[in-house]
């Protein structure tokens, strides 16, 4: 299909994002190999704070190892990562998410015998107000953290449109549902970075919509966004720039209209396309 990278008419419309800032997350020459597969080739990008960037590219391309990198899910082989101007290659993921770098994953990860509920409480561990070992001594403020925590959750939860299914278990929720469940679980540890890859997968058309409605407010709340996606409708209506993939390496970046009019990036899809 020929579409999928036809302009949109919203993207020439789209401002420039007001809240542009500082470079927020900036790579220079990441590589990541498995074996004799070279995942990245020597990626460089630099994310604006305030900015919706999204990366793109076929199967295969390199996006999620990518992600990993950024999250620290895996270590590069080379290659520098800089947040808010501190080193982060070597930090573990878990050191990263109290950083502000917080990400849901292609394939979702939740606790399926627990609530909606009880998913968002489990990523508030990150932020306690006090330590688990003192809770033994400070009953009283335990109780208020967890009664802190569960307004919060409740928020969050209301705030991706899952108000109603709070007290459903993870998987008894349709999938689309698991999805906006896996992105209020990131913005518990109080993300300034928050990276999600292909939220929009196996969701239907009014799903994509308020995918993208929640994805338009985080911004407005200063959150920046790295969005790892297929479904070009979503990226090139929200997305302020574009990193475009092929076989690990980088191929062009550029703002949504740029990239829909570059012939490389244009056949590279088509490529991807033919039988
Ligand atoms: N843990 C791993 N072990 C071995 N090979 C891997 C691993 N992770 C990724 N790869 C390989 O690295 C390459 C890039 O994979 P990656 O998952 O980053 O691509 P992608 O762009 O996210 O693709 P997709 O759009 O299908 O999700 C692929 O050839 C993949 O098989
Ligand atoms: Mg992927």
């Amino acid at each position: 299909m020929t579409g999928a990278l036809q302009p949109a008419a919203e993207a020439a419309e789209r401002p420039v994002s007001p809240a542009a800032g500082k470079p927020l997350l900036v790579a220079t020459g990441l590589q990541k190999s498995f074996g004799g597969v070279q995942a990245v080739r020597d990626i460089s990008l630099s994310v604006p704070e305030g900015t919706v960037f999204a990366v793109i590219g076929p199967n295969g391309a390199g996006k999620s190892t990518m992600l990993n990198l950024m999250s620290g899910h895996y270590q590069p082989d080379a290659g520098t990562l800089h947040f808010d101007g501190i080193a982060m290659v070597g930090v573990p993921a878990h050191v990263r998410v109290r950083h502000g770098i917080a990400r849901t994953f292609q394939k979702i990860r939740l606790f399926k015998q627990l609530s909606a509920l009880e998913n968002v409480l489990a990523a508030f561990h990150t932020r306690h107000a006090i330590p688990a070992w003192q809770y033994v001594f400070h009953a009283g403020a335990f109780r208020r953290d967890v009664e802190r925590c569960r307004t919060e959750a409740v928020e969050l939860l209301s705030f991706v449109g899952l108000k109603h299914r709070i007290h459903v278990t993870a998987g008894a929720l349709s999938y689309g549902e698991q999805r906006m469940l896996e992105i209020a679980r990131a913005l518990a540890t109080a993300p300034r970075l928050l990276m999600i890859d292909e939220p929009a997968a196996g969701l239907n058309n009014a799903e994509v919509d308020a995918l993208l409605e929640r994805i338009v407010e985080l911004r407005m709340r200063h959150i920046t966004i790295i969005l790892v996606e297929h479904n070009m409708d979503l990226v090139m209506k929200v997305a302020d720039r574009i990193l475009v993939m092929d076989y690990g390496q980088y191929l062009f970046e550029g703002t949504p209209a740029e990239v829909q009019s570059h012939p490389g990036v244009i056949a590279a899809y088509l490529g991807d396309e033919s039988p």
